[in-house]
């Protein structure tokens, strides 16, 4: 008997790359200087299965803006690509786009800006679903009303503006906007990060029930490994534009395979409420995205690294049930983690409502 054959993941990203071009002076032009590029994605791979909240974590800078953003199309790829239900996005044309960019949804950091402060909510989430013309005008106010119950507003919330909100109800509107047209995933970009902590516990634990409800496909994007842990399934990490590691959240968090993964948990002052001020996440500095080190990206900083290291770029290898890291050590004798600091990240009592 044949095994069950494992369905198609939703997202695939397959060596992903984007180069942002820098702009040329004057001087170099004349010197017959090459044009350089920040390198903020070099060769991602990731997939992401219908249902799934995978969470991105990695230091600022580390491409996770630039992924999201490729994500929902708002950067188009240069090498590499991405596909949906099976088909490179970059093909969709027409009547496929319009459904790509219904079905994908980005929810961002600062709803207030990107809300029109002139309209009304029951404007903003109206022009959402006539856009896409997901229901029949005649089904429109009763569709506002579910948004508002699906994101906890109380229904005298349609008729008020979007100054008139906390930023957490602000991200409520945002969230319901998103919710409006039906996606079938939403992708999230620090969503939280500019909210007081007792209000992102709210928000975060309301994508965490939404995404069960509407069986919501959700990439989470965030610093705050805490949250990270809290909501996601899985958890890809992220170095100068890689994914270096890719596991089950818990795996991930107890049994980092990457010593990249190592560092950044064991720097995480979220993780450990006993360490006040952050600390860097690996020693030395972080490398230029306009110069990426040879071989693998993690060895001008990694305690371990060997000859290899500088010859060949490591790429993401089987480490445990669907865990896999990029690094040419498949064990460099990573002490698990302490149980006490394990026990303090998951207790959930600082994100339970
Ligand atoms: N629009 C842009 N133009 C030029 N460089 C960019 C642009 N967006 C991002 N970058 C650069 O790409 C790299 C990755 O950035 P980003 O994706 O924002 O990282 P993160 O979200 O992990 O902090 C950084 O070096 C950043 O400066
Ligand atoms: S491949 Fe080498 S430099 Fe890179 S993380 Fe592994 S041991 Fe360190
Ligand atoms: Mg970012």
């Amino acid at each position: 008997m044949s095994a069950a054959k494992e369905p198609l993941p939703l997202l695939q990203i397959e060596e992903a790359v984007k180069r942002f071009p820098m702009p040329q002076g004057i001087l170099d032009r004349l010197a017959g200087r090459p044009p350089r590029a920040v390198n903020a994605l070099n060769g991602v791979n990731l997939a992401v299965r219908r249902g799934e909240t995978v969470g991105i974590v990695g230091e600022s800078g580390c491409g996770k803006s630039t992924l999201a953003r490729c994500l929902v199309r708002l950067h188009e790829l240069d090498d590499g690509r991405i596909r949906f239900d099976g088909k490179d996005v970059a093909e969709y044309r027409g009547a496929e786009r319009r459904a790509f960019n219904r079905r994908v949804q980005m929810i961002f950091q600062d709803p207030y800006s990107s809300l029109n402060p002139r309209m009304r909510v029951r404007q903003i989430l109206g022009e959402a679903l006539s856009v896409h013309r997901v229901r029949p005008p005649a089904e429109i106010p009763g569709r506002i009303a579910e948004l508002l119950e699906l994101v906890r507003l109380p229904q005298d919330a349609a008729d008020r503006f979007p100054h008139e909100f906390s930023g957490g109800q602000r991200q409520r509107i945002g969230i319901a906007r998103a919710l409006a047209v039906e996606p079938d995933v939403l992708v999230a970009d620090e969503l939280v990060s500019a909210l007081d902590v007792s209000v992102q516990a709210q928000v975060v634990n309301l994508l965490l029930q939404l995404q069960e409800e509407l069986h919501l496909t959700v990439v989470f994007v965030a610093h705050d490994l805490r949250l990270v842990r809290h909501i996601s399934h899985r958890v890809a990490v992220m170095y100068l534009g890689k994914v270096i590691e890719v596991g089950p959240t818990e795996a991930l968090f107890t049994a980092p395979r990457h010593p990249y993964t190592k560092a950044l948990l064991d720097a995480a002052p979220e993780l450990d409420p006993t360490r006040r001020t952050r600390v860097a996440a690996a020693r030395g500095e972080l490398p230029s995205p306009l110069d990426l080190p040879q071989g693998c990206l993690f060895n001008t900083r990694c305690p371990h690294a060997f000859d290899r290291c500088f010859a060949e770029r490591p790429i993401l290898t089987p480490r445990g049930p669907e865990h896999r890291a990029a690094c040419h050590l498949t064990d460099f004798g990573l002490p698990q983690a302490d149980p006490a600091s394990v026990a303090a990240v998951a207790a959930p009592a600082p994100l339970s409502l």
